[in-house]
């Protein structure tokens, strides 16, 4: 039975045995080439991409894993490649011969997400499983904190909803201060 996936926002029936690397359906039967084999162990991060918002090594994801879930590649981050971080990798000149690139920003996007303003010291966490062997990784922490920047900035945390007031039972109403300079009692007599 095929297997559906939405990938890049479009469902796709995965007509092929379950225990396919997810990497083999990107690449050789959608033609999504942008994810890139490297080691297919799990090892050098150039298959990733997001599985329900998380990135993931698709060399290690059989199509079973991924049936019913949403997949994005680096095709379907942004229409027009401009997505921020994409643009920043362009202009901080990142990429020496690319291979490695496309991982390297789909986990820095999902890294983005859950920490909008990281340290280096967090995007060097968050690329521990990278491997470039040009060594671009100092110019790849800092295309992320100026991706960072060209982001909107996390939105403040909502406010704690006021507690409800507790239901007056049978209390009287406040009375009503009398006006200024008035008095109440002549006014009432009158
Ligand atoms: S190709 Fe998937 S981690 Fe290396
Ligand atoms: S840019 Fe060549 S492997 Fe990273």
């Amino acid at each position: 039975m095929a297997n559906l996936i939405i990938i890049n926002n479009e469902a796709v029936r995965a007509e092929l045995p379950v225990d396919t690397p997810l990497l083999w359906l990107l690449r050789d039967h959608l033609d999504l080439t942008g994810t890139k084999y490297g080691c297919g162990t799990g090892l050098c991060g150039a298959c990733t991409v997001h599985i329900d918002g998380q990135p993931a090594r698709s060399c290690v994801t059989t199509i079973e894993a991924a049936t019913g879930k949403e997949v994005i590649t680096i095709e379907g981050l942004s229409k027009t490649g401009d997505h921020p971080v994409q643009k920043a990798w362009v202009d901080e000149d990142v990429p020496q011969c690319g291979y490695c690139q496309s991982g390297m920003i789909m986990t820095s996007v999902a890294l983005l997400k859950a920490k909008p303003r990281p340290t280096d010291a967090d995007i060097d966490t968050a690329l521990a499983g990278h491997i470039c062997r040009c060594g671009t990784y100092s110019r790849i922490r800092k295309a992320i904190h100026v991706a960072a920047a060209a982001m909107p900035p996390p939105a403040p945390p909502a406010p704690e909803p006021a507690p409800a007031a507790a239901p007056s039972k049978g209390r009287p109403a406040p009375r009503k201060a009398p006006a200024k300079g008035g008095d109440s009692k002549k006014g009432a007599k009158s």
